[in-house]
């Protein structure tokens, strides 16, 4: 199938100032010279922003990050994730028509697109609701036939169970993803056979619907004002001056350990050498070309002018990203054992597990009250300090979750907890 720019375009694109401040801390990830690499995450939040991605917002991250808007033309028309002509305003339906799928009923799923939206892929429904496409393997075989209907997927579908999906959608519900038909996740459909355990941690749903339900932004469009999962230094609370969690540098294996010892904890020399992550790989390839990735350039043409092979000059990035010093932070004051009565039970805070919890406690902290009392600098120390985790305490904005424990009150999230178990199988 070719990718191609859709021939109606809007006249300009601009990030909201919430995704504009999120790109800029996304590009402060990579270092001098490679800021190229953050070009999936930019676009992606693109496309979250405005449903599809245009040529303006094609153009305008590849400003920001000094390419040439071919670069971000090839990238935009790469990968199938990337939609290049408008969406349904509620949802895009990916049914996949892969073998597993195909074998157990995705042409029927197909045939309810037809009817129930466009005759065509990646035609609007007459409402212009909805659109949809068939795509390729998205991995959930075992829960044939399936679709991703904005991030999430639908699975264990039937020609019946999609047509009402698709009215529950266009009557503004968000049904809860994962499989529909009673299963929990990939056990067999008469139940388990082995590791019956049920109590080793189950949530209400399993892990990637339980996420889903949490995040809640299935068909959402993003604005990047959504606290605290999405951007959480942007929440009620957060440390403005502190790094964005995102930027939170993955740890090296090889790197010397730093750890919840009171020191501030710091990549080694070789860490700081060496790649980060695979856009790193892509930007090996600009090496290759024999492409500077620094090159600098003069005005370019709109892509559609732009012809293949003359896209050697490069602009400036728009805005040069500032690199965010890791802040040290202040060690919080401990406690050697939990007070009389026992420790309270931290998992009650969302995105505490049981790791993190004993990661916690070895540290000294057993009480909400402890963590309520964390300042700015207390909270940087923790999250440079929680190995393995670092930036968790500013991501899921830990101690305004805290504060309410601590006064007796509940959150939502651990409303939830209490009634279907807390964070078992997670961190
Ligand atoms: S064949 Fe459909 S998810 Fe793999």
């Amino acid at each position: 199938m070719l990718r191609r720019l859709h021939p109606e375009q809007p006249d300009s694109f601009a990030f909201t100032p919430a995704n504009q401040e999120w790109a800029e801390a996304q590009i402060t990830k990579f270092p001098e010279g490679r800021q190229a690499s953050a070009i999936i995450p930019l676009l992606w939040r693109a496309q979250e922003q405005e449903g599809w991605l245009t040529r303006p917002a094609i153009e305008h991250v590849s400003e920001m990050l000094g390419m040439a808007y071919i670069r971000g033309l090839e990238v935009a028309t790469f990968y199938f994730m990337f939609q290049l002509q408008p969406v349904g305003s509620v949802a895009h339906i990916q049914i996949c028509g892969t073998t597993t799928c195909m074998i157990c009923g995705a042409e029927d799923l197909v045939a309810i697109c037809r009817e129930k939206i466009a005759d065509r892929p990646h035609e609007l429904s007459a409402d212009g609701k909805f659109s949809w496409e068939e795509v390729e393997c998205l991995g959930a075989c075992a829960n044939a036939p399936m679709a991703q209907i904005g991030k999430d997927y639908y699975e264990d579908l039937t020609a019946d169970k999609l047509r009402e999906l698709l009215d529950r959608l266009a009557a503004g519900e968000v049904p809860t993803p994962g499989p529909q038909n009673g299963r929990y996740a990939s056990e067999p459909l008469a139940g388990l056979t082995s590791l019956k355990d049920q109590d080793s941690g189950h949530t209400q749903y399993n892990a990637s619907a339980q996420l889903a339900v949490d995040i809640g932004d299935t068909v959402k469009r993003i604005d990047g004002t959504e606290v605290p999962l999405l951007t959480p230094w942007i929440g009620k609370g957060a440390n403005k001056d502190a790094p964005p969690a995102g930027t939170a540098v993955k740890r090296d294996p090889k790197m010397a350990p730093e750890g919840p010892d009171g020191k501030p904890g710091g990549r080694s020399a070789a860490a700081k050498a060496a790649p980060r992550d695979v856009g790193e790989a892509s930007d090996k390839r600009s090496e290759v070309s024999g492409e500077a990735p620094e090159a600098v350039a003069k005005a370019k043409p709109p892509l559609g002018e732009v012809s293949g092979g003359k896209d050697a000059t490069k602009k400036k990035p728009a805005k040069k990203a500032e690199k965010a010093p890791a802040d040290p932070g202040r060690k919080p004051s401990t406690l050697e054992t939990p007070r009389d009565g026992g420790a309270d039970d931290l998992k009650m805070i969302k995105g505490v597990g049981p790791k993190l919890e004993k990661m916690l406690n070895n540290m000294g902290f057993y009480h909400f009250d402890q963590i309520a009392k964390w300042g700015k600098d207390e909270v940087a120390w923790v999250d440079q300090n929680l190995e393995g985790f670092k930036g968790r305490v500013t991501r899921d904005s830990w101690v305004d979750q805290a504060v309410k424990l601590a006064a007796g009150e509940e959150t939502e999230f651990s409303a939830r907890a209490s009634k279907n178990g807390t964070n078992k199988d997670r961190d």
